[in-house]
């Protein structure tokens, strides 16, 4: 490797050292959604998006085991190449079934799904329209679409309806997610949807943090809306609540099959191996198709009623409705930091999260709840957490 290529990332890792912007990985032993093992020690972990501690479920590992030996491990090649596992075709009809579609499609992660998604939607005559919060694969996939981008304000469909007022012919695609990935705040899908429906645009809701969590069944967005749209569009993952991989997205059986042909993230890539299309099929099963899920998903809902109302207490503004994504915003990057050292130091693992993840000067420590949760694990985490005015004196 040439020394002017190696200075030049030390340099470029240096300074982000000094600006308490540097990242690494962390070693760790094991983890469910509720433990982490670091070292000899073992925390209390509030930063998985394993919102329903699905992944260690017995009967998600179960069916993964069973696949692992009936399958082996890997898939050896692209759907389209090497032929359709009848395990992906039972977990995109349950998924269809699931968000209330006509079909659905797996791509390899969610991250994948808007790569392959929105490049396949638009191109260089559309315009993107992107809430200014949104996630970086939905940033990423409009950018690989090489369409006019446009942002609007963020969860402000006044603004967007102005947008689209003034925005040129071609397609009109809105980019947003229902659950903030970092701010843990709901979109108004239904009045975004709205504007999109009366400007003939198409609306696509990254439910990545949605899924498992909103609605009464926790089926996501789709249960908060009172009616179905030919403008809307959902994708999301299997990755988080479902604690599995893979992302999706659900639509129309002329969708689906149009992105069988076009999504780049689906043609030329392995299809996931089977384990995990299994172990994702069966989580769907767990949580929509026993008395056990609507439990699970209950459970959730009050560790974020209870966090929600020990926060406020200690002065810390909660978003209306709450999810399982608790930011507390501190504003610096450096006490941010110090901030997760502290509750690291007490036992608590909820790290920090530093621009470029959000902007400038809203740097937080993310906490995300789990159904596995116990009681006092939460009454931890709020005996550790000081009062929110005191974190900058
Ligand atoms: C809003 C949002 N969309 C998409 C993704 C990507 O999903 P995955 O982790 O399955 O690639 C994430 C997760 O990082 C996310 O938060």
């Amino acid at each position: 490797m040439p020394d002017s290529f190696e200075s030049e990332w030390k340099a470029q890792l240096e300074g982000l050292g000094r600006a308490s912007r540097r990242r690494t990985l962390r070693s760790v032993e094991w983890r469910t959604a509720r433990e982490i093992a670091i070292g000899e020690r073992i925390l209390l972990h509030f930063a998985s998006n394993d919102y329903l501690g699905l992944s260690t479920h017995p009967k998600v590992i179960e069916a993964a085991r069973a696949a692992l030996d009936a399958h082996g491990a890997g898939s050896g090649a692209s759907r389209l190449v090497s032929g359709n596992l009848e395990l992906y075709r039972a977990l995109e009809s349950r998924l269809a079934r699931v968000k209330n579609t006509e079909a659905a499609l797996v791509f390899p992660s969610g991250y994948h799904a808007n790569l392959g998604l929105i490049p396949a939607l638009a191109g260089a005559e559309d315009t993107l329209i992107v809430d200014r919060l949104a996630h970086a694969s939905l940033v990423d996939g409009a950018r690989l679409a090489r369409a006019r981008l446009q942002v609007f304000p963020h969860n402000d469909p006044g603004q967007l309806e102005r947008i689209l007022d003034r925005s040129a012919t071609g397609k009109r695609i809105v980019l947003t997610e229902s659950v903030f990935s970092m701010d843990g705040d709901v979109a108004p899908v239904e009045s975004l949807l709205a504007v999109c429906e009366a400007h003939n645009a198409l609306l696509i809701v990254d439910d990545a943090h949605g899924f498992g969590v909103l609605g009464p069944g926790g089926r996501g967005v789709q249960e908060t809306l009172s009616r179905t749209s030919s403008h809307l569009i959902v994708m999301g993952t299997l990755s988080k609540a479902m604690g599995a991989l893979g992302g999706y997205v659900c639509g129309s059986q002329a969708l689906i099959d149009f992105l069988i042909n076009r999504a780049r993230t689906v043609i030329y890539t392995t299809a996931l191996p089977p384990a995990t299309l299994a172990s994702a099929r069966a989580a769907l099963e767990v949580l929509y198709q026993s008395d056990e899920g609507s439990e699970i998903v209950q459970r959730l809902q009050h560790n974020i009623q209870f966090v929600c109302s020990g926060l406020k207490t200690k002065g810390y503004p909660v978003n209306d409705p709450p999810t399982a994504i608790l930011p507390l915003i501190v504003g610096p990057d450096d006490v941010a930091l110090q901030l997760a050292e502290r509750l690291y130091e007490q036992g608590i693992f909820a790290p920090a999260i530093r621009p470029p993840t959000v902007p400038a000067g809203t740097a937080r420590i993310r906490i995300s709840l789990s159904a596995l949760h116990e009681r006092q694990d939460l009454e931890r985490l709020l005996d550790c957490l000081p009062e929110q005015n005191s974190i900058l004196s």
